[in-house]
């Protein structure tokens, strides 16, 4: 599967776009055709089995560290040159940005993204998503890599809304939850069975902390 740009007027992207205006977050079952999704999941498989994926740490620069009883995933980020289902995927979300920027003048510069991988019982307390040192995070995009997932197996991702409403994601294969990185605290439940997704940061241009 080679280069794949959605139109910027596709109904997908739109309906992303209003839904971020109007409430801050987005879920789209189906975002990606399934044919993608299984093809990911075996590149993700494969990098896990080689023992690519490592263990996430938490924190910034000099004061990152693995602290499993924070954050309990393996990721590895994806590089120039990756695999062209990473290609792929990459011209997807390559669209989704040029679509924000065009409804919501957000100025998104580039995009950032890991595999990731929770083992099971494997979990991600609540969080933000944007640093204190470094804003330019704008807006979070997580696809989820997992064929028939039930509710009962856990790994919900639950996002903390306005109102004090919560909000639980079921990590079904294809689907796209993209929300706006500084505003929606969110955690990742643990979950019964391995939990694969591709988790990505829409960035403005800023300059590094250090
Ligand atoms: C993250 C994260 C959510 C998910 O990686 O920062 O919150 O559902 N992931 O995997
Ligand atoms: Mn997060």
């Amino acid at each position: 599967m080679r280069a794949m740009q959605i139109p910027l007027d596709h109904p997908l992207l739109q309906r992303i776009v209003d839904d971020l205006a109007e409430k801050g977050w987005s879920q789209q079952n189906g975002f990606l055709p399934q044919a993608l999704t299984l093809e990911l999941a075996a590149e993700c498989r494969k990098r896990a089995a080689e023992g690519e994926l490592a263990p996430a740490a938490v924190g910034r620069g000099l004061a990152q560290e693995i602290r499993e009883g924070i954050r309990g995933d393996h990721i590895q980020w994806l590089e120039e040159g990756d695999a062209p289902v990473c290609e792929t995927y990459m011209g997807v979300m390559d669209s989704l940005r040029q679509a924000m920027n065009r409804g919501l003048f957000l100025g998104l510069e580039d995009f950032e993204s890991h595999f990731a991988m929770y083992p099971p019982g494997a979990f991600y307390l609540k969080h933000v998503d944007r640093f204190r040192d470094d804003d330019r995070r704008m807006v979070s995009a997580v696809v989820y890599l997992n064929d028939a997932w039930l509710p009962e197996q856990g790994g919900q991702l639950r996002m903390y809304l306005k109102d004090g409403v919560e909000y639980d994601v079921v990590p079904t294969g294809g689907s796209l939850v993209v929300f706006l990185s500084g505003e929606v605290p969110h955690e990742v439940l643990p979950a019964k069975r391995e939990r694969l997704s591709l988790t990505g940061w829409f960035r403005r241009r800023g300059n590094e902390p250090f």
